[in-house]
């Protein structure tokens, strides 16, 4: 959030603080423990809120802390109305929002409504209800093929692995479009979407500022539930073509974004982002229409490989895609489910340094930016033995893919073995590895050429700088392999050479580089900032 005497008259409007604000995903299990049991939880969190002020962020997603068998490390909510005591309680929930406004951070949290727990109350109601029963229709129950039923209702694959049907000793199948524990819940019953309003309303009214919704292209599903097309190709990785994908981005998931949207709207000053793997410009566009969503997230800077066109190209799709509509871009580029963009670009110290380039880049641009938790610390994802694998991605493709454990490792504070200060424990939920003494926040504190400082660099100047203005920018002729760009309001310029040599300069005042400067040349692999 800007300084006022820099503000533009739009985001002088303070119930908008979201436009451009800097948010910090809190992976709960592995930022903070605060009562020695290897896990992360609400209280923890709170006793880092002052190293968030002092990073200089505005805003903490949280990531689900509901009551739940974490199956699926809390994306499967048995009750979304409680806190699970891994976590804390309600108490514990007040107390963080109380302390994290008193540092002028936002809380959002997240919401997952495209499915519950197999131990959510209602699912378990399902289950004894058995075919045809009001209980049934909350979720999406179908009679199978074949002679005897035993070919699953459709060819649907689930995104952790395996089949998206899973039969029920009655003889049904239920649909899950990730793991079995994860049943999909029907959209079209009223009762459900009476019941994420309930708990809108029950979070908004302890004071959240905010919701990031999970998979949100994914809740309606389409009429019969046809088969995937045999012959299409639905490509790899979750933003794919989903023309083709009949599990993802149907219409009907609009009704349900605006219903979101009236509910937020009786609460002024709040808002929600959501998930939405889409890749086609216009089909994303849809979900931040004036009556749905505040945000969207886009990912197509995960997607994009350290290359100067193909960053360039990520950057005009996100920002082509919210053209002409009043919400802001979003830019991210890690969070808990895709690799840590450290390693995305190579490792080691080609990585760290593409990595602060990359960083440059993102917060050069107008709109929100999302940082992932440890990404300011530069951490790359962990190999990890098979032994400490656990998300449910390694158990369903057969220990076939690791998943996503790699990048969610308790985030290391201080000390020079583990557990690093994250935990009293001596264990901790996922293992650090030892090498990542040199990687605390403690020793990057002091250390003026640490990520950490750089990362409070940039975001300060991001902050206070009037070369941030506006919204619209213009790109430079460049040599290949790099780009330049200016912020049209401010007059802020950034460059990237990717090249893999050195390049001349643009013209302007340094105000910040990603790496060390070769004289008037840019070096590969460098990100610069210039007024
Ligand atoms: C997206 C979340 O980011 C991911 O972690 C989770 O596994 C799936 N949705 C299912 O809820």
């Amino acid at each position: 959030m800007r300084r006022s005497s820099d503000l533009q008259p739009e985001i002088a409007d303070e119930s908008a603080w979201w436009r451009d604000a800097v948010f910090y995903q809190v992976y709960v299990r592995s930022f903070a423990d605060s009562n020695g049991d290897g896990v992360g939880d609400l209280d923890g969190i709170r006793s880092r809120l002052g190293y968030l002020e002092l990073l200089g962020v505005d805003a903490l997603w949280l990531t689900p802390f509901f009551t739940s068998p974490m199956a699926d490390h809390g994306y499967d909510v048995a009750d979304p109305r409680d806190v699970d005591p891994l976590f804390g309680d309600l108490a514990a929930f007040d107390r963080l929002v109380a302390e994290a406004h008193e540092h002028n951070l936002k809380v959002t949290i997240d919401l997952v409504p495209n499915h519950t727990s197999d131990r959510h109350q209602w699912f378990q109601a399902a289950l004894r209800a058995g075919p045809g029963s009001v209980e049934r229709d909350r979720y999406v129950f179908r009679d199978g093929g074949g002679f005897d039923g035993s070919v699953p209702p459709n060819n649907w694959p689930s995104q952790f692995g395996g089949p998206a049907w899973t039969r029920v000793p009655d003889g049904q199948w239920y649909l899950h479009l990730f793991a079995p524990e994860q049943p999909d819940l029907n959209w079209d019953n009223h009762e459900v979407s009476a019941d994420l309003a309930r708990t809108l309303r029950f979070w908004l009214d302890r004071g959240v500022d905010g919701f990031r919704i999970d998979v949100a292209h994914g809740m309606a599903k389409p009429y019969g539930l046809p088969n995937i097309d045999p012959r299409t190709e639905i490509g790899a990785g979750v933003m794919h073509d989903n023309s083709v994908d009949p599990r993802f981005d149907n219409d009907g998931v609009h009704e349900v974004h605006r219903m979101i949207r009236k509910v937020i709207d009786e609460y002024p000053g709040r808002m929600a982002v959501g998930e939405v793997w889409v890749k086609d410009d216009e089909r994303f566009a849809k979900y931040v229409r004036p009556d749905e969503l505040h945000l969207g997230f886009n990912f197509r800077l995960v997607e994009a490989s350290f290359d100067a066109d193909s960053v360039r190209a990520a950057i005009e799709h996100s920002l082509g895609a919210v053209r002409g509509l009043d919400t802001p871009p979003t830019w991210t580029l890690s969070n808990h489910d895709v690799t840590r963009h450290v390693t995305r670009y190579g490792g080691g110290a080609v990585g760290a340094q593409r990595a602060r380039a990359m960083t440059l880049v993102e917060l050069a641009l107008p709109g929100v930016v999302y940082l992932y938790n440890g990404e300011e610390l530069g951490l790359p994802d962990v190999e990890l033995p098979d032994w400490a694998l656990q998300d449910p991605i390694w158990l369903r493709s057969r220990h076939t893919l690791r998943g996503r454990d790699g990048c969610r490792v308790p985030l290391p504070w201080e000390g020079d073995t583990p557990p690093f200060g994250f935990s009293q424990a001596p264990t901790t939920w996922l293992p650090q590895p030892n090498e990542w003494a040199g990687l605390t926040a403690e020793s990057q504190l002091e250390d003026p050429e640490s990520m950490l400082s750089f990362y409070r660099h940039a975001l300060e100047l991001r902050k206070s700088h009037s070369a941030f203005n506006g919204d619209d920018l213009e790109w430079y002729g460049a040599p290949p392999g790099c780009f330049a760009f200016r912020r049209k309001g401010g007059g802020l310029i950034c460059a990237l050479n990717t090249s893999g040599g050195p390049v001349p300069l643009p013209p302007g005042e340094v105000l910040l580089a990603s790496g060390p400067m070769d004289g008037n040349q840019l070096p590969s692999d460098t990100a610069v900032w210039l007024a």
